[in-house]
C-alpha cells in the first residue's frame, strides 16, 4: 500500500469527533446494508442523518442502489448507525477508505457489526432468495495481498496480526437460527462460507467452478475488509448474505447474472431480512448505557 493511502488514528478520530458532536445517539450496534439491503435504515427511530458527502473524512459511494447516507437511530429499543450504501473496492476505493467508516464505528463506541450484503450461491442446494448466515469467509484479495490492515499496525486498534478463526459470532449466528424458527422463514434460511472476489465483473464459468470446488457457498464483492478490520479492532460480527442468484458453473446453461436482476430479489426478500436484523438487534445482549 502506498503512504498515500494511510490514514492516522486522527483522522478517523475526527470523523468520529464530528458525529459526535451532530447527534445524541451513541450506539453499540453498527449495520453496513447491502445492495438493495438499505431500507433498514428508514426504519430506525428519532433519526439523525447525514449524507455521507457532509461527513468530515467520509469517502462517497458511486453504486446505483447505495443511498450513500449514515442513519442513526434506535432499532427495537438499541441505539444504532446504519450504512445507507458501502464502498466497494471496484469502486477504485483504497480498502482503507473501503473500511473508514468501521474503525469510525469503534470510535463511536460500537461494539457490534452487522453485515448484509448480496450475493451468487454457488452451493447446489441454495435457491434465488435464501437468507445465508455466514459462518466463515474467503477473502479472496486478501489472500492476494489486497488487505486493509496492510500498512504499519495501529496497535490502538488492534494486534499486528490477528486471527480469524471465530469471527462471525457464534451466539448471534445461533440467535439468528432460532428468530427464523419464530418468524416461520426457516425454510430460507441456510448457513456457508462467504467468498469476497474483486469485482465488478461476475464470475466466469470456470471461476464459479472453481469456488465450487473450493467450498464457498455464496459469492459477492464486498464484505469481508469491512469484517476483517471489525474483527482486529475488537468487534462482535454477525453477517447475512441475500442470495439474488445462482451463479452459472454450466457451459450450457442460458442464464445470465445482470445488477437489474441482483437488486429485483433484493427487493423480494429485503423485508424478510430486514425483519430477522431487527428481531436480532431486539433480542442481542448489547451494553446500552449511553457511554461511548
Ligand atoms: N457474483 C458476485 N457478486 C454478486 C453476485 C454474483 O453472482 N450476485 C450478487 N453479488
Amino acid at each position: 500500500m502506498h503512504s498515500k493511502d494511510q490514514i492516522s488514528h486522527d483522522d478517523y478520530q475526527k470523523t468520529a469527533d464530528w458525529l459526535l458532536s451532530q447527534t445524541q445517539h451513541r450506539p453499540k450496534v453498527a449495520i453496513i446494508c447491502g445492495s438493495g439491503l438499505g431500507m433498514l435504515a428508514d426504519g430506525l427511530k428519532c433519526q439523525d442523518s447525514f449524507p455521507y458527502a457532509d461527513i468530515p473524512g467520509f469517502p462517497q459511494s458511486t453504486v446505483q442502489g447505495h443511498a450513500g447516507r449514515l442513519v442513526f437511530g434506535e432499532l427495537k429499543g438499541k441505539t444504532c448507525v446504519c450504512m445507507q450504501g458501502r464502498f466497494h473496492m471496484y469502486e477504485g476505493h483504497s480498502l482503507s477508505k473501503t473500511t473508514f467508516p468501521v474503525r469510525v464505528f469503534k470510535l463511536l463506541g460500537v461494539e457490534t457489526l452487522i453485515v448484509t450484503n448480496a450475493a451468487g450461491s454457488l452451493a447446489d442446494s441454495y435457491n434465488t432468495g435464501d437468507i445465508m448466515i455466514i459462518k466463515d469467509h474467503i477473502n479472496f484479495p486478501g489472500l492476494a495481498g489486497l488487505n486493509p490492515l496492510n500498512g504499519p499496525n495501529d496497535d490502538k486498534f488492534g494486534p499486528r496480526f490477528p486471527p480469524m478463526s471465530g469471527v462471525y459470532d457464534r451466539e448471534l449466528r445461533r440467535l439468528a437460527q432460532d428468530i427464523s424458527k419464530t418468524m416461520g422463514v426457516s425454510q430460507y434460511m441456510q448457513e456457508g462460507v462467504y467468498c469476497m472476489v474483486g469485482g465488478p465483473n461476475f464470475e466466469s464459468i470456470a471461476e464459479a467452478r472453481l469456488l465450487h470446488r473450493l467450498g464457498v457457498d455464496a459469492v459477492g464483492m464486498s464484505t469481508a475488509p469491512e469484517v476483517l478490520v471489525a474483527s482486529h479492532c475488537g468487534m462482535r460480527v454477525f453477517g447475512l448474505s441475500l442470495i439474488t442468484n445462482k451463479v452459472v458453473k454450466c457451459y450450457d446453461d442460458p442464464e445470465c447474472v445482470d445488477h437489474e436482476s441482483v437488486l429485483e430479489v433484493s427487493k423480494l426478500r429485503s423485508q424478510t431480512l430486514q425483519a430477522l436484523v431487527s428481531e436480532l438487534v431486539g433480542r442481542m445482549d448489547v451494553n446500552n448505557n449511553n457511554t461511548a
